[in-house]
């Protein structure tokens, strides 16, 4: 049964599903509710970024009304951001978070937009090369799970509605926490579970029901849209990523929610 029929949002065992640990031990990894050979999920991954990259941006301010913006800016505002830092961007895509980061550490600071897919570099390009304000972002094709750089050479690292898209999410975490130096700060935005139940029932319909049927509509693929609400009920919730990334080494973890628990930005700082 496809899931926009029954919506529910999955229990702490099956959110564990999505856990490095399990993923190890049965050699099986899920992007949303379809299941891959461990090694197989970042082929998939990648097709599926391939297909929206074009009209990723344009799907992404519909989709959300908007309000994606408002939660980034926001989010990025908690990191702290001054002039000439050095900020990694993982699994940056169309580069929204990296341009604002820019905007704050200004071209005395250098910013790395990071992703595996070249298409999403390619597809955001058009909003940064022109800008002679934003010349000091950099794009590295790579793995978030192997990230190409040293330890120790950025002064914050983010990531924006990507990090469940990996097939292994602590290992994407703790790559990120050894490029920081110490003292570095983090930040991870991402989808969450409603808090409210009327709204979350709401919420439900609309990402069941009209959202794959505007993917299909202007993007030419249901299948990729319906993805989208199915990998957001298999990530951790707030308090479980918070123990989490306390877990991996970072300090003073703290998370903000935005409407209602849709989005959660959590940071924390590698002691
Ligand atoms: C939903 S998009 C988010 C893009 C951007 N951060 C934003 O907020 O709009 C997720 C991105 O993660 C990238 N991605 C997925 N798996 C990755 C991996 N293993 N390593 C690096 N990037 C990855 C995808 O190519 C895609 O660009």
């Amino acid at each position: 049964m496809a899931l926009w029929q029954n919506p529910d949002w999955f229990d702490a065992g099956r959110r564990q599903e999505q856990l490095d640990d399990h993923i190890v031990k049965t050699g099986k990894a899920r992007f949303g509710l379809r299941t891959f050979e461990e090694n197989e999920k970042v082929k998939a991954v990648r097709r599926h970024f391939n297909r929206v990259a074009p009209k990723y941006d344009f799907m992404n301010s519909l989709l959300s009304l908007g309000i994606q913006h408002v939660w980034k800016r926001a989010a990025l505002r908690m990191l702290g951001l001054r002039p000439g830092e050095r900020v990694l961007d993982v699994c940056g895509g169309t580069g929204d978070l990296a341009i604002l980061a820019a905007r704050r550490t200004g071209p005395a600071g250098r910013v790395v937009v990071y992703d595996i897919n070249w298409a999403m570099l390619a597809a955001g390009r058009p909003k940064i090369d022109p800008f002679p304000d934003l010349a000091h972002i950099g794009y590295v094709q790579g793995d978030a799970e192997h990230i190409s750089f040293a330890d120790n050479s950025f002064d914050a690292a983010m990531v924006g509605f990507g990090i469940r898209n990996l097939t292994h999410l602590q290992r994407g975490f703790a790559e990120m926490h050894r490029v920081l130096r110490p003292g570095g700060r983090f930040l991870c935005l991402e989808f969450s579970r409603p808090v409210h139940g009327w709204f979350r029932s709401l919420y439900d319909f609309y990402s069941f029901n009209v959202m794959p049927f505007l993917g299909q509509l202007i993007a030419g693929s249901a299948e990729s849209y319906a993805c989208l609400p199915e990998t957001i009920r298999m990530f951790p919730l707030p308090e479980e990523l918070s123990a989490m990334l306390t877990q991996l080494g970072f300090g003073r973890v703290t998370c903000r929610s935005f409407t209602d628990g849709i989005a959660v930005a959590h940071v924390g700082v590698k002691s």
